[in-house]
């Protein structure tokens, strides 16, 4: 399935009734993860600007010991304060790089703006080297922007 195709069913999944927010973004870690084979671990994190602190939302793939990353540590932390996509092709070159499991190759995090806000992110990670293109960057822009209006 091509992205373009994937995306009225993020929109679909995030307007189902009846289920909470936190359930819908598990659902759509799951169709992420599901559809698109290069995406093995697929979360969000969302940040606490007083204490400076990202925590685990919402995701699908191996258990993490990384529920709380402050500001600024790893690829996750980084972009809390950058507020710009961070695209890792191989995570062995990266000396700020916090490591969950030694199959991943490769990871994308992506920053969610509500209201011009940076509140979090989506992180995926991927057992394959080097996966990530402009499109992947595209489309989940498009989901945060999908995401947000949860919010
Ligand atoms: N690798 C991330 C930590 C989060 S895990 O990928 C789930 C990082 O360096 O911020």
């Amino acid at each position: 399935m091509t992205f373009q195709e994937l995306q009225p069913k993020v929109t679909e999944l995030l307007s189902q009734g009846g289920i909470s927010r936190d359930e819908k973004l598990k659902n759509l870690c799951g169709l992420l993860s599901d559809t698109i084979s290069h995406y093995d671990w697929v979360g969000f994190y969302f940040a606490d600007h007083e204490t400076r602190t990202l925590h685990l939302g919402p995701y699908v793939g191996a258990e993490t010991d990384h529920t709380v990353i402050p500001f600024g540590k790893g690829i996750c932390g980084q972009v809390a304060e950058s507020n710009a996509n961070f695209v890792v092709p191989d995570v062995k070159a990266q000396d700020n790089y916090i490591a969950c499991s030694l199959t991943v190759k490769s990871e994308i995090v992506v920053p969610l703006f509500v209201h011009g806000k940076n509140i979090g992110q989506i992180d995926i990670d991927s057992h394959v080297l080097d996966p990530f293109t402009k499109e992947d960057e595209t489309f989940l822009e498009f989901v945060n922007q999908e995401v947000a209006k949860l919010f």
